[in-house]
């Protein structure tokens, strides 16, 4: 979409939007599947240590099979509410093409009229650290401002989560507020901590 598209645009995001493959320097983020259910007994979402962090409704917990046949569902934009799920795999370096899954990022509408949407991200432990979820990220932020329209793109996290923190300093974010106590897991009250990149600091990260 060009800029002047998008300025026309203000205010409303190119809805519908249909989910489509993604390529970046060493991955592949394909709309999630039904294959996927296959993997569930080795899913990184599973684990204690990848899930301590989770709140938004498509990382359930318990993830019941019912969920990840919504998440699935989950590939066309057409309204608030509405979110896309993209499958990350690592490209096989030896030229095969049996690439790894080693996690999922999506986008959802949060209000078409404003333009706001929201950006999530999961990744296996055993691939963090290597920039992996920043290579995604930053593909899946162009998608939402050069494609979707996107005035704001936000991530809510927890506000003890330092890595997920760190990767939103990487992509430019802004850390806006932190709600004191909004969420109660486990029997604890947590902060939220609210990330938030507009197009214009997307387009000249050193502008202001
Ligand atoms: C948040 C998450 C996606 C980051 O994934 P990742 O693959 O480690 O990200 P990257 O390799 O691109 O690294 C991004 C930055 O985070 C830093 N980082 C990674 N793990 C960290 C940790 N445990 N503590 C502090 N910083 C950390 C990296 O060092 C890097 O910063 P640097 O370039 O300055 O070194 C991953 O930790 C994760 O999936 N966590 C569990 C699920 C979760 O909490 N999701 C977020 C819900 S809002």
């Amino acid at each position: 979409m060009t800029s002047e598209t998008t300025a026309t645009r203000a205010g409303l995001l190119a809805l519908p939007f249909e989910t489509r493959e993604l390529a970046t320097e060493h991955l592949r983020l394909r709309p999630l599947t039904r294959a996927d259910l296959e993997h569930r007994s080795e899913n990184y979402q599973k684990r204690s240590d990848v899930v301590r962090y989770l709140r938004w409704e498509a990382h359930d917990h318990e993830e019941p099979a019912e969920n990840l046949e919504k998440r699935i569902a989950l590939e066309r934009l057409t309204r608030n509410g509405d979110g896309l799920i993209f499958a990350v795999e690592l490209c096989a370096t030896d030229g095969s093409t049996d690439h790894r899954v080693i996690g999922d990022i999506s986008l959802s509408v949060k209000s078409d009229r404003d333009a706001q949407v929201e950006i999530g991200w999961v990744f296996h432990p055993a691939v963090h650290g290597r920039g992996f979820a920043t290579e995604a990220a930053k593909a899946l932020l162009a998608v939402a401002f050069d494609e979707l329209g996107a005035h704001r793109v936000y991530a809510e996290l927890d506000a003890a989560n330092e890595a997920s923190a760190r990767l939103c300093d990487i992509l430019g974010m802004t850390r806006e507020a932190t709600l004191r106590e909004r969420d109660h897991v486990d029997g604890d009250w947590h902060d939220v901590a609210i990330f938030g990149l507009l197009e214009r600091e997307f387009r000249a990260p050193n502008a202001e």
